[in-house]
């Protein structure tokens, strides 16, 4: 099946009863057993849900892994993966990551005996040189939040192969419609699907996507050991959003080239970041690795905080909110938002400045959305 048919068929049907065309909500949180030996496959809805499982069975299919634990947000995906690893042992991370992924890493898991690198990872050597005897685990972002600088997967991953490490990418900036890192060589994928797999801002949620039965049986324990699942509900929202992925995506990345190029010749504008832009140093690896650029940009805007907050407070269809992927488009600060949890020097040293604004571009008509940008810097 192709792709587009994946996301509306595979895994959906569950109710043999009634033969449904949508997955029924099952929030039981117990289920029968037929005698002491057998269940329907299904006993605690903490440890498996039919809901759930559909959802797993969808996205596992979407990045081609073999297995998926859907989570009840994408924090509780990354954590467990962090379980996969021992004290002592060391991650290397991008030094540009989500700011709640950082901070995860740096105040929570360190405390907990695991080392952390941050490198810029556009360059692949830098990874090569951070790596140790320790190292078993490499995380990669790609495109970076806020700064969209893309990292080679393939390059990435062939070193932590080497080295004996395995490797996690965060997909959630491109959903496996634009990106798929198994095809790259990754071993663990995760996902935030309150982004764009959800795609309409109405649910938190999270998965981890394997492709390695060790991998999986171990993610598996992991869910149901820390009690990681998200609801049937919440699942049962996520199943709906991602049958339209395909088509979303495609009108989020036309509206987002349509305002990075609007942006770029704006006399107001500094710099744009956008992978779609052939000045975008990594345009070409974006080209090759992605099936288009996504809908995320940012950009520096001219004259530091006041003339941002004057930009901010004249807009009118880009709602001044955090997180992204959804239908309605979205601006953010990242220095008092969604980085905040990173300090000031590691947002410096990471290229966030306090010109810089984050834009998810949602799938409002283009003219719109320029139109909204027009009139807000006059
Ligand atoms: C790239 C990325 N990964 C993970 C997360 C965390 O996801 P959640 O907010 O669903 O826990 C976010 C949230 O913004 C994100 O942008």
């Amino acid at each position: 099946m192709q792709f587009e048919t994946r996301c509306v068929h595979v895994g959906v049907d569950k109710d043999s009863a009634y033969l449904s065309a949508t997955t029924p909500i099952y929030p039981s949180s117990t289920f029968r057993w037929d005698d002491l030996n057998t269940n329907r496959g299904f006993d605690y809805t903490r440890s498996g849900n039919p809901t759930r499982r559909a959802l797993e069975e969808n996205l596992a299919a979407l990045e081609g892994g073999i297995d998926c634990r859907a989570t009840c947000t994408g924090m509780a995906a990354i954590a467990a993966t962090m379980h996969l690893f021992q004290p002592g042992d060391h991650i290397i991370a991008g030094h540009d990551i989500y700011g709640g992924t950082y901070r995860l890493f740096d105040a929570v898991f360190r405390k907990m005996g695991l080392e952390f690198s941050f490198v810029r990872m556009g360059d692949p050597e830098n990874v090569r040189r951070a790596m140790t005897s320790a190292t078993r685990g490499v995380w990669i972002e790609t495109p970076s939040n806020p700064l969209l600088n893309i990292v080679d997967i393939a390059a990435i991953c062939r070193i932590a192969r080497a080295g004996n490490a395995i490797s996690i990418t965060d997909n959630t900036f491109l959903s496996p419609y634009l990106q798929r890192p198994f095809d790259h060589g990754c071993d663990i994928v995760v996902h935030s699907t309150t982004k764009y797999l959800n795609g309409h801002s109405d649910v938190v949620g999270g998965c981890v996507i394997t492709k390695q039965k060790d991998h999986s049986d171990k993610i598996s324990y992991l869910v149901n050991a820390l009690g990681l699942g998200c609801s049937p509900f919440d699942a049962w929202l996520v199943l709906r959003g991602v049958k339209t992925l395909g088509p979303r995506m495609e009108a989020h990345q036309r509206g987002a080239m349509i305002v990075a190029k609007f942006l770029q010749a704006n006399p107001h504008v500094q710099r744009v970041y956008f992978p779609g832009l052939p000045d975008h140093p990594q345009h070409e690896l974006a080209k090759r690795q992605q099936k288009g650029f996504g809908a995320m940009l940012s950009f520096d805007v001219r004259g530091g905080r006041p003339r941002v907050e004057q930009l901010l407070a004249k807009l009118k269809i880009f709602q001044l909110a955090e997180s992204l992927g959804g239908v309605e488009s979205l601006i953010e600060y990242p220095d008092t938002m969604s980085h905040a949890s990173m300090n000031e020097a590691a947002r410096r040293e990471a290229g966030i400045s306090e010109n810089t604004l984050r834009v998810s571009v949602g799938i409002e008509h283009p003219d719109d959305l320029v139109a909204d940008f027009e009139q807000a810097f006059e």
